[in-house]
């Protein structure tokens, strides 16, 4: 099939080269200029693994092309997918300018009827309000239909070729059609890639829920809100741990293993970020105010998140009473592990925070040092997690790498001041940090009288 992609963003470029991946023919339009001269190359502007390899097999085969104007993307397939960005307003909407921008120029260009696929996270009824700006502009034939993403970022490939489940949200029977048919390849599991990283289920089909179209829209925010409630969920119930010296991994793992609630997205630690859970959060609490519905319970979420942030920052003021002046390692930047992203960082708001007061923070995060240099030019980074450490007078986990814990934390110790650990992902573990003679402070980790007597999990 032929398809269009309009905004080459994450969302829109994962998109991209896995519909080129699984066989369509595919138009990814972006309005910079540069960015599709780089990925005319092959080259691609954020970290995200596989993306890279997809997109040098399919711009070889000829199934991914570039364009700078939206008329070409009408032009080149009926099926057009709406990746540009929804960023969030002073007050916490979603900015909806450019998705409206993008309808009306569809509108205007169109010479037959056109799907108008939303993959960018908006509020519920916006599709209602897309297809009156498409009659309004000249395109009363064309439709909009909502297909909301979940791919993670670092897991993005994978997640868009092994879907958790593919949403639909359609008004017509001609919508679902073409959309079905757009992603049967990825149902049937009928493509030959498979990742070499991870195990992915290639049994049965992948499923797809159809529905109509505010439906798709709140099955979207309403899994991101749930997740992030998840995390807010244990990371209160980590200062409860904190207070009475019990452990909140094993807590995590005791809740984890009934299948109700599952073990997924209960890591206590400094709290979520990125450029999806705290935006999709703010949005769906003004969406829902804005219909009558008042979500009390996610700004409670929003409140419990921020605090997190406060209260590392709070235990390192503890022990070391004086910040300014002092030299502190933060290893970590990105939001999360294996991206560059640090968009709504928590690891960059600590250390934003410990500047603010006057210490000296050297950072180090094995991906995102590119997007600092750039993005926030005021860290100051070192080349290595050693390096990081040298003179420190405390070594601050932010992001849970799994290389962190590969580290010789001995000579690490042995270049610091002091031997402070303030492991904010709880990454590693704490009586085998205590024998190494630092003083670790995880988040939740409790008194060692109740690792003692914890069961191995
Ligand atoms: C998220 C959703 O997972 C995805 O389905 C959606 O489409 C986009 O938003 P992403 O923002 O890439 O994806 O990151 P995710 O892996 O969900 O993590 C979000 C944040 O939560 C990170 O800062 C992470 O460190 C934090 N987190 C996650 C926790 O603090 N604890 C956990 O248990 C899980």
């Amino acid at each position: 099939m032929k398809v269009s992609v309009i905004g080459a963003g994450h969302v829109g470029l994962v998109a991209g080269a896995c519909l080129a991946e699984i066989g369509h023919d595919v138009l990814c339009v972006d309005n910079d200029p540069r960015k599709l001269e780089a990925l005319a190359a092959g080259r691609t502007p954020f970290f995200e693994p596989h993306l890279e390899e997809l997109l040098t097999r399919n711009i070889a085969a000829g199934r991914l092309h570039w364009s700078a104007s939206i008329a070409e993307g009408a032009e080149h397939a009926d099926v057009l997918f709406l990746c540009v960005g929804t960023p969030p307003l002073p007050d916490g909407e979603a900015d909806m300018s450019a998705v409206e921008a993008v309808a009306r120029q569809i509108a205007v260009a169109a010479r037959s009827p056109k799907l108008l696929v939303e993959k960018s996270t908006v509020p519920v009824q916006t599709g209602e309000r897309l297809e009156k700006t498409l009659a309004v502009y000249g395109a009363a034939e064309s439709e909009v239909a909502s297909n909301p993403e979940f791919l993670a970022e670092g897991t993005a490939v994978v997640d868009f070729l092994f879907p958790s489940r593919i949403v639909i949200g359609v008004e017509s029977e001609w919508a679902e059609g073409l959309l079905r048919e757009v992603y049967e390849p990825i149902v049937q599991r009928a493509f030959s890639w498979r990742p070499s990283d991870v195990e992915v289920d290639t049994e049965g089909q992948a499923p797809l829920i159809a529905a109509n179209r505010n439906t798709a829209e709140i099955i979207k925010h309403a899994s991101n809100s749930f997740l992030s409630t998840k995390i807010s969920y244990i990371n209160m119930v980590s200062r409860l741990c904190d207070a009475v010296g019990a452990d909140v991994r094993l807590v995590a793992a005791g809740m984890g293993l009934d299948a109700r609630i599952g073990p997924k997205f209960l890591q206590a630690g400094i709290g979520f970020g990125g450029f999806c859970f705290p935006k999709d959060l703010q949005s769906f609490i003004r969406m829902a105010e804005k219909n009558g519905c008042d979500f009390s319970l996610l700004r409670e979420i929003e409140r419990i998140n921020a605090g997190q942030v406060d209260r590392f920052v709070q235990t390192l003021r503890d022990e070391l009473w004086i910040l300014k002046g002092k030299r502190i390692a933060a290893w970590g930047l990105a939001f999360k592990p294996h991206t560059d992203d640090m968009r709504f960082s928590p690891a960059v708001s600590v250390i934003q925070r410990l500047q603010a007061e006057g210490a000296r923070v050297v950072a180090y995060d094995p991906q995102a040092a590119d997007e600092a240099a750039r993005e926030a030019p005021g860290i100051e980074l070192a080349d290595s997690a050693e390096a990081a450490a040298d003179r420190a007078e405390a070594l601050l986990i932010l992001t849970d790498w799994p290389q962190f814990r590969q580290v010789d934390l001995a000579a690490v110790k042995a270049r610091m001041v002091r031997p402070l650990l303030l492991d904010g992902r709880n990454l590693l573990d704490p009586e085998s940090m205590s024998a190494l003679g630092f003083e670790y402070h995880g988040v939740g980790r409790g008194r060692r009288t109740a690792m003692r007597l914890a069961p191995a999990v």
